[in-house]
């Protein structure tokens, strides 16, 4: 007797009955062994049709899930747990567990961060974030947050007003020379550098990286699995002699203001150099600005694009470390006939910027907040940074070398110690960093630690060498 199926006359009855019973033998409701209803009953009892009781039955046969003996009946298939269920019941395995996925193309090196680590402080790249003014922030989003055109849809180019801000801040500040129609906004410099990829890079083409260099960038370039050519460094900039032996390349990336990670600057001679080479070489530079406002003694050298007319330079700044990391806006300029294919590859990766985020941002700049903020900033992380200075050579000794430039929001200390392992470590007394031989490509690597002070507090930036000094002593 079949008493727990119910049947709807208004959807095709075979495949309902078909259903019915091959999910109740796959989650073991009706277990192997057990014996099913003569065809004429389960028809009586679901005043169904013999012919379509017969027709399921025949199916289910034909599956494995049910078998037959002449003079005793329909049963549910003895092999039944093997044949559907390998490693226990079906009912509490996942959709789809035990499919074979195609395979993934490689992960690079380093997986992704942990998301529960990525705001402790001396993460590198982290602002302070108790000291960003939330409530002048927040007057200026609540101003914007009513406004019924950033409700809508808006240009993929970006905020108008936005664009026009930046312009006028990258001219007067870093000496861009760009009119907003050369600016596009993007989702960070993570998207930035993910879309130069897309518009730029044809298979076999080679990518120029600093050696250390920024892995987010690498990551990014590398993304469809062109060659990436280590730049060394020689006093902590690009070589630029070095790159005649290097072969041809279509992008090259930089950080000529303050070297990621290692905080040399490229002089005027060397930018030169660079662009000149460039020019030869039918090489387009990105030239990545991440943090010139954090300069502490001098003014900033100016930015490559502007130095020399018709430079082939692809210019990339960010909010991350000006204002917060969790915007998520960035921006390139570019020359003028890069902005169409750009946003072409920006349109179609779907990669919009939050309207009311951007809007935000613009009146924070055009009231002159972010101006004052700025100043604030540079004031507080020079104040680290001569703290951590002082307190990693009184108190690290030999133990490990600080390699200083006055700028920044990261302090790099070079040793001879498992750098993994230490940093690992660090994290579970609370503290971010990153080991410096991750940030290198091929084998040959130099070990230290990463540090972004910006984000500690002066006790943390105390507690924090301490803590170092104490694992580095064991040694
Ligand atoms: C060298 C460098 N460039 C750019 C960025 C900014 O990246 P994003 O705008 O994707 O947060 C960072 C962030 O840490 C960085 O270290």
């Amino acid at each position: 007797m079949i008493d727990d199926i119910r049947l709807d006359s208004k959807h095709p009855l075979q495949h309902q009955l078909y259903q019915e019973l091959s999910e109740r033998i796959l989650d073991q409701r009706y277990p192997s062994g057990r014996q099913l209803p003569p065809s004429r009953q389960m028809a009586h009892d679901l005043s169904i049709s013999r012919n379509t009781v017969n027709a399921v039955y025949e199916q289910l046969k034909a599956e494995g899930f049910l078998q037959s003996f002449a003079g005793k009946g329909v049963f549910v298939h003895e092999d039944i747990k093997s044949a559907v269920t390998p490693s226990g019941p079906g009912l509490h395995k996942p959709v789809g567990a035990g499919m074979r996925l195609p395979p993934l193309p490689a992960l690079p090196r380093l997986k992704s961060k942990p998301v529960e680590d990525a705001s402790l402080p001396f993460q590198p790249g982290l602002p302070d974030l108790d000291a960003f003014p939330i409530r002048s922030w927040n007057r200026t989003l609540h101003h914007q947050e009513s406004r019924r055109s950033l409700r809508g849809y808006d240009s993929i180019q970006g905020y108008q007003p936005l664009r026009r801000a930046i312009a006028a801040y990258l001219r007067t500040s870093r000496g861009v020379r760009c009119e907003e129609h050369q600016i596009i906004i993007t989702n960070g410099a993570q998207q930035a550098l993910s879309l130069l990829a897309e518009v730029f890079l044809q298979s076999g083409d080679n990518i120029l990286c600093e050696n250390p260099g920024y892995r987010g960038a690498r990551n990014a370039l590398g993304r469809f699995g062109n060659p990436l050519v280590p730049i060394p460094l020689k006093k902590h900039v690009l070589d630029v002699e070095a790159l005649a032996g290097l072969g041809p390349a279509r992008l090259l990336f930089c950080t000529p203001t303050h070297q990621y990670p290692m905080g040399g600057i490229l002089d005027l001679s060397q930018r030169m150099a660079l662009v000149q080479w460039a020019q030869r070489n039918g090489c387009w530079i990105i030239e990545d600005d991440y943090d010139s406002e954090f300069h502490f003694y001098n003014k900033p050298f100016a930015a490559i694009q502007g130095m020399f007319e018709n430079a082939p330079v692809l210019y990339m700044g960010s909010f991350s470390k000006t204002l917060l990391p969790a915007l998520r806006v960035g921006y390139l300029v570019v020359p003028e006939a890069v902005v169409e294919p750009v946003l072409w590859a920006k349109q179609i990766s779907g990669g919009e910027t939050p309207l009311l985020t951007q809007a935000t941002i613009a009146e924070f700049i055009e009231s002159g907040q972010f101006t004052r903020h700025l100043r604030r900033m540079r004031q507080l992380y020079r104040d680290k940074w001569q703290l951590f200075q002082h307190e990693v050579t009184e108190k690290l000794g030999g133990l490990a070398q600080p390699v200083a430039e006055s700028a920044g929001m990261h302090l790099v200390l070079e040793g001879n110690f498992d750098d993994l392992a230490l940093s690992q470590w660090l994290k579970t007394r609370g503290f971010g960093s990153t080991p410096l031989s991750a940030h290198f490509l091929g084998e040959d690597v130099r070990t230290g630690l990463v540090l972004g002070f910006a984000s500690a507090s002066e006790r943390e930036i105390t507690q924090c060498v301490a803590t170092l000094r104490s694992a580095l002593a064991k040694q």
